[in-house]
C-alpha cells in the first residue's frame, strides 16, 4: 500500500512509498550556489508529504554540469546546503542526487568535457562538445569528487545521497558499451564498465558509514542498439546490492534516446506498459529475479491504482514521482487521505516545449506561486529560453572570471 512505512537497510525509515524523484531545478545562485528559491521549492515539497525527497542533480564539479544553472556542492556553501536539507527533510527524509554530466554537458559550459571515451553524442538536437577521453588518474579523481559530495551532503544534514547513473550522464555512460570504447580496466566487460560506478559507490560508504542512505539511479536499458541492455543491468544491480546499495531507483534512456520521458523506446511502447502506466516497471519485475534490494521504480505513474498494482505484484517498494509533484506539489498527501485517485497528463503543445514548461513550473512553485495549468506551451518556451541564456551568461561570467 503507497501508506506502508518501509525501513531501507541502512535504518532509515521511509513514512510513505511515494518519493519525489530527482528534478533538476536550474535555479541556482550565481556561483552554482543554493538559492532562496530552491530552498522554498523543497519545503513546498515537504508539505505534499512525500516518503523520501531526493533534490534534483546536484554536480561534483562545477565545470561538468546538467546546466548553468545547477547547483555545485562546495563546501563553501556549507549553510545554503544545510538550509536546502532542512528544508527538504521538513515532511521525511529526504537525498540529494549527485552526479557529474560527462558529455551531456552543455558546450556553452565545457566544450570539451571529459568521459569514458571520445565518442560524441549523436543527433539529440542539443548543442554539446567534443568529449575527451579521462585518463585514469581523471577517473580516480572523479570517483574521490563523488565520494567528498557525498560527505559533504552528510555534513549538511541530509539522510543520504542518490548517485545519477541514468539517463547517459558520467557513469551512464560509463556503462553503456556505445559511449564507453576503453579498452583497459574501465571499459569493454560488464563488470569493467560498471567499475567506475562500484567504485564511486565503495568510496562513498567509507566516506559516510553504513546508516547513511545510500541510492543509486540506474537504467533498466539504454533502448539502443548495442547499449546497456537489461541483462547488463541485471548484472550491476547484483553488484550494487553486495555493495550495501539501499535503495536502486530503475529508470532508462539518455539524451540519444529520451525513454525517460517519452517512455520507452518510440516503436516498442509496450501494451503492458500503458496498462500498467510505469515505463519501466516490466524491466523492474525481470530485475526481481536477480536482486532482493528495494527497489523504486520512476516515470509513468499516474493513478494510485497503478502504484498500488506495481507494489502489490512486489515490482518496487517504493513509487518515484516526476511531474506529478510538479503539476501537484501535493499529491502524495492527497493520495493517501482518499483526496484524488490520481492526475492525467497534461496537453502542452507544441511537444518541443514539454520540458520548458516543467521548468517554468518548477520556476513558480520555486517563488511561492502554485503551478499554472493554463500556461501555454509557446510562453513556457519563451520564458525558459530567455532564462536559460540568463542563466549561462551568469554562469560564464562567475566561472571564466574566477
Ligand atoms: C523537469 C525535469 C527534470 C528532471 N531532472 C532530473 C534529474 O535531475 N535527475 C534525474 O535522475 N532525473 C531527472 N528527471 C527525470 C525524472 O526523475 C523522472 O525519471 C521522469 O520525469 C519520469 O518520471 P515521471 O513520469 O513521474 O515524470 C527530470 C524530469 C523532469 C520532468
Amino acid at each position: 500500500m503507497i501508506e506502508t512505512p518501509l525501513t531501507l537497510p541502512c535504518g532509515t525509515a521511509l513514512p510513505n512509498r511515494l518519493a519525489n524523484a530527482a528534478m533538476t531545478e536550474r535555479i541556482a545562485r550565481p556561483g552554482n550556489l543554493v538559492s532562496d528559491e530552491l530552498v522554498r521549492l523543497y519545503a513546498r515539497w515537504a508539505k505534499g508529504r512525500p516518503g523520501l525527497q531526493i533534490t534534483g542533480n546536484i554536480q561534483t564539479t562545477h565545470d561538468h554540469l546538467e546546466a548553468a544553472g545547477n547547483v555545485v556542492a562546495q563546501a563553501a556553501d556549507l549553510d545554503g546546503l544545510r538550509r536546502l536539507a532542512a528544508a527538504a527533510k521538513a515532511g521525511g527524509p529526504a537525498i540529494a542526487q549527485i552526479s557529474h554530466a560527462g558529455r551531456q554537458t552543455p558546450k556553452g559550459v565545457n566544450p570539451a568535457p571529459l568521459a569514458p571515451s571520445a565518442v560524441p553524442l549523436a543527433g539529440t538536437g542539443f548543442d554539446h562538445g567534443a568529449p575527451v577521453a579521462m585518463t585514469p588518474a581523471q577517473i580516480e579523481a572523479m570517483v574521490a569528487g563523488f565520494a567528498e559530495t557525498a560527505a559533504l551532503c552528510r555534513e549538511a544534514g541530509f539522510d543520504g545521497v542518490q548517485v545519477h547513473s541514468a539517463h547517459g550522464y558520467l557513469l551512464s555512460a560509463f556503462l553503456n558499451p556505445l559511449a564507453n570504447r576503453r579498452e583497459d580496466a574501465w571499459g569493454g566487460s560488464e563488470p569493467a564498465r560498471a567499475r567506475a560506478l562500484l567504485a564511486v559507490v565503495d568510496a562513498i560508504r567509507t566516506a559516510c558509514g553504513p546508516t547513511f542512505l545510500l541510492s543509486v539511479k540506474l537504467n533498466s536499458a539504454d533502448f539502443q542498439e548495442g547499449g546497456f541492455t537489461l541483462s547488463d543491468c541485471a548484472q550491476v544491480a547484483r553488484r550494487l546490492q553486495d555493495a550495501g546499495v539501499d535503495l536502486l531507483e530503475i529508470s532508462g534512456g539518455n539524451y540519444e534516446q529520451p525513454a525517460m520521458i517519452l517512455g520507452g523506446r518510440r516503436d516498442d511502447r509496450r501494451e503492458s506498459t500503458r496498462a500498467r502506466e510505469a515505463f519501466f516497471l516490466d524491466y523492474a519485475a525481470e530485475l526481481r529475479g536477480s536482486v532482493t534490494l528495494p527497489m523504486m521504480v520512476t516515470g509513468g505513474f499516474r493513478t494510485r491504482a497503478a502504484m498500488e498494482a506495481a507494489l502489490a505484484e512486489g515490482a518496487c517498494d517504493v513509487i518515484g514521482l516526476g511531474r506529478p509533484m510538479i503539476a501537484d506539489p501535493d499529491f502524495p498527501r492527497r493520495l493517501i487521505a482518499g483526496e484524488t485517485e490520481g492526475q492525467p497528463d497534461p496537453e502542452i503543445t507544441p511537444r518541443s516545449a514539454q520540458m520548458a514548461w516543467w521548468y517554468e513550473q518548477i520556476v513558480r512553485l520555486s517563488n511561492g506561486l502554485e503551478p499554472d495549468h493554463e500556461m501555454t506551451g509557446e510562453a513556457a518556451m519563451t520564458a525558459f529560453r530567455a532564462r536559460e541564456a540568463e542563466r549561462l551568461a551568469t554562469y560564464q561570467a562567475h566561472w571564466r572570471a574566477g
